[in-house]
């Protein structure tokens, strides 16, 4: 990927960075690096994530979907993947960018119309199942198995026959596969669920899809051999530093705006990225998941002319498929018949950078040279890179999420799994009203 922050210079917005501030900040990015080039030679927690385009073995993750969906997912028509946020978003946002063979669904909630109307759209003789938890303890994911198998039950299914599980070395998760003797895959050691997209995690579902790890992980491997002691020369330190500036000048907010239809859930998956990591110790930005060009007509008006606590981050391929628009003999649409719209789109994401960098509102465009697996390995791990430099530089725990583990546990606690302080917690709050 490429990283371009012009617009969030102080000469162009406010608030913005002035060029003598990032030379001082350079020098903090270097000593940064440092610490996390040393985590990822000693795989620590968290930094290990940064090995993954090295460690992956794609090979391995094929042979073991291979029994439950054929090759390349040939003798599925869908495969339902039960996990919920790092443990889905990284596989969903795989499928929903690339073009999946298979129909993938993905579980996370568990409201139970949407389940119940999920899983009643599926021919269940050609679904499969892939369940994916690190801690094989996630009341959701649990819940949402236990329910599909019931599914697969009552239509005279064998699940077993078809349910790929990828969880860490112990739990009940785990338990299950060994008792059911089904296939499964290990998280690897040392990664936080939200940056496990390159690891079985992200990439079963891919397998089942048929699409091509190989050019996901170089993609990530290239990215990976950029990242230097410098945000000069490393386009995802660039990208962490200039949000980190940013947000200590007052942009608490990065809305984060894909020109691609296909990038929607790398939205998604960048605001669980970047709430989950950073938003510790009050501090981090509040991201918010944009969409070009829908979303300039509407979030536009208040990035322009709204308080000035945002930075916008745009994603954009420079190659899209081609579209072209008939000819048309209205005059006023003269302009448009004959044209594309993958020159539309285009002509739209530079007149919104370009309305912004006008009001001086900060922006920093990540460009593709387009949306393929290469593109998106690259473009997946220097977001995960920048979010490590980020928290480096505000001095936060990027890997450990404990607002989201006491939801976990007080959950749990709440219907009897567990004794859990949390759980007592909310009781005792609930009895107060
Ligand atoms: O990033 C994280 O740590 C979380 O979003 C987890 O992925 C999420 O809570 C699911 O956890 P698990 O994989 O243990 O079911």
């Amino acid at each position: 990927m490429d990283v371009d922050i012009g617009n969030a210079l102080a000469s162009v917005a406010s608030p913005g960075i002035s060029r003598a501030s990032l030379d001082r900040l350079d020098e903090r990015v270097a000593t940064a690096h440092e610490r996390i080039a040393a985590g990822r030679a000693e795989g620590e927690h968290g930094y290990a994530a940064l090995n993954l385009p090295e460690r992956t073995d794609p090979d391995e993750i094929r042979a073991a979907v291979e029994p439950i969906a054929g090759p390349d997912g040939g003798e599925i028509d869908a495969l339902v993947t039960i996990g919920i946020g790092g443990s889905a978003l990284g596989a969903a946002t795989i499928v929903d960018a690339l073009d999946a063979d298979v129909e993938t669904v993905f579980l996370d909630n568990v409201d139970p119309e949407w389940v119940r109307d999920s899983l009643d759209a599926l021919a269940l003789d050609r679904t499969a199942i892939n369940v994916v938890s690190r801690s094989g303890t996630t009341a959701e994911t649990l819940a949402n198995f236990l329910v599909v198998r019931e599914a697969f039950e009552s239509a005279g299914v064998d699940w077993t026959e078809r349910t790929i599980v990828t969880t860490g070395e112990a739990g009940p998760l785990r338990d299950l596969a060994e008792t059911h003797d089904l296939p499964a895959l290990d998280v690897p050691d040392g990664v936080p669920g939200r940056y496990s997209a390159l690891s079985a995690v992200g990439l079963v579902a891919a397998a089942a899809g048929g699409l091509d790890l190989e050019s996901l992980l170089n993609g990530a491997a290239a990215e990976a051999e950029t990242l230097t002691g410098s945000l000069y020369e490393c386009p995802a330190y660039a990208y962490g530093a200039t949000c980190h500036a940013l947000a200590a000048r007052g942009a608490q907010v990065n809305a984060f705006m894909p020109y691609a239809e296909s990038l929607e859930t790398t939205a998604e998956w960048f605001a669980q990225l970047w709430a989950e990591s950073l938003g510790k110790d009050g501090l981090g930005q509040t991201p918010v998941r944009a969409l070009g060009a829908t979303d300039q007509h509407s979030q536009l008006q208040l990035y322009r002319a709204g308080p000035r606590n945002t930075q916008v981050t745009f994603v954009t391929p420079r190659e899209r498929p081609a579209q072209p628009i008939p000819p048309t003999d209205v005059d006023d649409l003269a302009y448009l018949g004959g044209g594309s719209l993958e020159e539309l789109l285009d002509a739209e994401f530079r007149a919104t950078e370009a309305s912004l960098a006008a009001a001086g509102r900060p922006t920093v465009r990540i460009e593709l040279e387009r949306v393929d697996a290469f593109e998106l390995g690259g473009l997946l791990y220097g977001l995960e890179a920048a979010c490590v430099m980020a928290g480096e530089l505000a001095g936060v725990n990027t890997f450990e999420q404990p607002a989201v583990e006491w939801a976990k546990k007080a959950t749990r606690g709440l219907l009897g799994g567990g004794d859990f302080e949390e759980a007592r917690a909310v009781e005792a709050k609930t009895a107060l009203r």
